[in-house]
């Protein structure tokens, strides 16, 4: 029997806390169909989404991390650790990151604390780094943090973009542990083409614009998607990506009791189970309550499923996902026994 698990040189990471958090205010496809041309029946059947979460004025990125954060970090049985990981698009300021300071109101002040930038695939890119640090021995516990406020950087009156996306944070505990155990995280793939970085885009704010010291437009200053292009390339490295991993893993698609995908769209998620040979009962699907939250959507999507008891300790589960860079990545991993956190269930409908 092929193992989950890599032979490597030091600890296996092993997830033992998991939370999400979204914010309480809810935004729904009605609601948006008050003020964009758009309506209910044509986001439901082009993205699959119902509803999605909204930040207040005021309310930041760390704000959202921090909720999942502690929630997590509760859920382990332990408030430790001593690195902590924030995987986001939307960090509070350009500088600094943002992971230290929602380190200190963690009360983790001291523990190694940096953000992984890798927009939707952040939350895979940023278990591969946790694994990291436990495999060499930097870290024994790692708060890995998956967090978005997109409402910030979408321009509200762009309707292709305004009814997919929403604000949320999923955050996961790991510690140094056996590469056989439930929960331990396994095998990845992880890959880039930056030869499309013009697909997914907030073209202000950094240092090329910057430099050129021109000021920048209203379209410059907020997020820009080439939605078709965006779509057929999710379906295709996403599958790809997923295969890569069973394969390193000795593994078959029908040994997978969950898949659990970045929500993109749920006709991408689909698209890819189909393309997988998977029967579309075991995408684990989430974005129906809460839109697509960039990196903070598989921890959420998993941490609902766990408190609906869908998923039950010793499943095997494979997570893929896909992002602007372009960025995908896939990980195989076991299901821990986990405690059910309360927040996911604000986030059903
Ligand atoms: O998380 C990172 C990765 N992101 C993704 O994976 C997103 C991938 N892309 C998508 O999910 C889809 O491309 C969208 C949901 C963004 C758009 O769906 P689509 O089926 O590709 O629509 P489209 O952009 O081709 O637009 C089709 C039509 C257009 O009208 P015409 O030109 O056919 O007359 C749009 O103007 O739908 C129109 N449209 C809308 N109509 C009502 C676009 N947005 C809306 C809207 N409501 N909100």
């Amino acid at each position: 029997m092929p193992s989950d698990n890599p032979s490597r040189p030091g600890p296996a990471a092993v997830l033992c806390g998991l939370a999400g958090w979204v914010p309480p205010r809810v935004v729904t496809n009605d609601d948006l169909a008050t003020r964009l041309d758009t309506d209910d029946r044509w986001i439901r059947t082009r993205t699959g989404i119902r509803r999605r979460h909204i930040v207040e004025a005021g309310q930041a990125t760390s704000d959202l991390a921090v909720e999942a954060g502690r929630r997590a970090l509760r859920s382990s049985g332990s408030e430790s650790a001593d690195a902590v990981i924030v995987t986001t698009t939307t960090p509070d300021r350009p500088c600094p990151a943002t992971a230290p300071v929602v380190a200190t109101r963690l009360g983790l002040t001291g523990a190694a604390a940096f953000d992984v930038g890798a927009v939707c695939t952040g939350f895979v890119y940023g278990l591969a780094t946790a694994a990291g640090l436990i495999a060499t021995g930097v870290a024994r516990r790692v708060l890995l943090i998956g967090a978005d406020t997109y409402s910030t950087i979408v321009d509200p009156l762009d309707r292709t973009n305004a009814i997919i996306f929403g604000d949320g944070a999923g955050a996961v505990v790991l510690r140094a542990g056996e590469a056989g155990e439930p929960g331990a995280v396994g095998h990845f793939d992880l890959g880039s083409d930056g030869a499309h970085e013009d697909l997914i885009t907030v073209a202000a704010g950094g240092s090329r614009q910057r430099s050129a010291g021109s000021e920048p437009t209203h379209a410059e200053r907020h997020f820009a998607m080439r939605g078709k292009e965006v779509y057929r390339h999710a379906v295709t490295r996403m599958a790809a990506s997923a295969r890569t991993t069973l394969e390193r893993a000795g593994r078959k698609i029908d040994e997978i009791d969950h898949f659990v995908p970045h929500q993109a769209n749920l006709r991408i998620l689909h698209s890819v189970a189909d393309d997988l040979g998977l029967p579309r009962e075991r995408c684990v699907a989430h974005l129906d309550a809460v839109g697509n939250t960039g990196a903070a959507s598989i921890p959420l999507a998993l941490a609902d499923a766990v408190a609906q008891e869908r998923i039950r300790p010793g499943d095997r589960l494979l997570l893929t996902a896909f992002g602007g860079g372009l960025t995908w990545g896939s990980c195989l991993m076991t299901s821990p026994s986990l405690t059910a956190q309360p927040q996911p269930e604000r986030t059903r409908p």
